[in-house]
């Protein structure tokens, strides 16, 4: 009988002590399982005479009782601690404000392109948008850059499967545009070019703006003119331009337009000319009648000193804390 007592208060300091599902559950074998002690007590009854079975019997089976229910109380305890501190780690505060969604912005190559577009549009351009998957007749040999001619070797040109090409500039739109519409004609055209070329200044992508003015009278003049305002209103300033020649096929006299930045450094912007007569002998207008001007601008160029950005690179990249900073 005092075993037994024992054994009972044995198992109840352990149960007690049992701080999880597991360890309970080995105190309820250790007791009450098959092999368990109090078990072997019950198995040993009949080994006892005969007038002290009743008594042991009771006590044992009491015992046996006493714990299964200790047991049970235990376990929904260690149940009610285990879903409080799951609540206190899911702890949701509904009333914490929201994180909110910061919103979008314009990418500054195509702010820029804008900006170019609005200043020209207010001078009288209009705007044209061309494929930028060209044949070779629109992006060379309308332009007058005949097969075999050294310009085209120039341009380090995307050849497709299918023998057409991504346009290595903008002004294969010139020759679409005078095709559909003849002359007088007064237009722009912005878009992404290609080129097989990359460092800092360069992207096997960037993006032209196209300019051209077919009509009686008009001279380099004009050209210089629309290209002086077109600049000190694109940098809300007074900008030096210096026009030195150069040669492009399609153009004829030709030059390229540098500017004067404020560190004093000249930075080439663009490339310009009288439209060729035989480009515009290509479109069927007449080059006794018309005259006109055109000039092609590197617009990433003017959105990296516009911005002060110096590696071309980053316009291209996606990095969403550089684009964050244009707003
Ligand atoms: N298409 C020339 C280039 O990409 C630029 C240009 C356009 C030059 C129009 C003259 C006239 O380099």
């Amino acid at each position: 009988m005092s075993s037994v007592t024992q054994l009972l208060k044995q198992a109840q300091d352990e149960i007690v002590a049992a701080d999880n599902q597991a360890s309970l559950d080995k105190v309820r074998v250790k007791y009450l399982g098959k092999k368990g002690s109090l078990t072997s007590y019950l198995k040993e009854l009949g080994s006892l005479p005969s007038d002290k079975r009743a008594e042991a019997g009771k006590a044992i089976n009491d015992a046996k009782n006493s714990l299964m229910s200790e047991i049970k109380l235990r376990q929904s305890e260690l149940q009610a601690d285990s879903i409080a501190s799951k609540l206190l780690l899911d702890k949701l505060d509904v009333s914490l404000p929201g994180r909110g969604q910061k919103p979008g912005r314009v990418h500054p190559i195509t702010r820029t392109l804008q900006r170019i577009t609005d200043i020209f549009t207010s001078a009288g351009f209009e705007t044209r948008i061309g494929p930028e998957i060209e044949d070779d007749y629109y992006n060379f040999t309308a332009l007058n850059i005949p097969e075999n001619h050294p310009a085209r070797a120039m341009h380090d040109t995307f050849y497709l499967e299918s023998g057409e090409l991504l346009r290595t500039h903008t002004s294969p739109v010139q020759i679409r545009a005078m095709q559909n519409e003849g002359a007088p004609i007064r237009l722009i055209a912005p878009g992404r070019v290609y080129r097989c070329d990359s460092d800092l200044t360069h992207t096997p992508m960037f993006t032209q703006i196209e300019g051209l003015a077919v009509g009686a009278d008009i001279s380099f003049a004009n050209l210089k003119a629309v290209l002086y305002e077109f600049v000190s209103n694109f940098f809300e300033r007074e900008i030096e331009l210096r026009f030195r020649p150069a040669y492009f096929p399609f153009t004829e006299p030709s030059a390229e337009v540098d500017i004067r930045a404020e560190s004093g450094e000249w930075l080439e912007i663009l490339g310009c000319g009288m439209v060729h007569p035989n480009v515009l002998r290509n479109v069927d207008i007449d080059s006794e009648k018309f005259r006109g001007y055109a000039f092609g601008m590197g617009v990433d160029r003017l959105a990296m000193l516009r911005y002060g950005v110096d590696d071309l690179r980053l316009f291209f990249e996606n990095d969403l804390p550089f684009l964050a900073q244009f707003s």
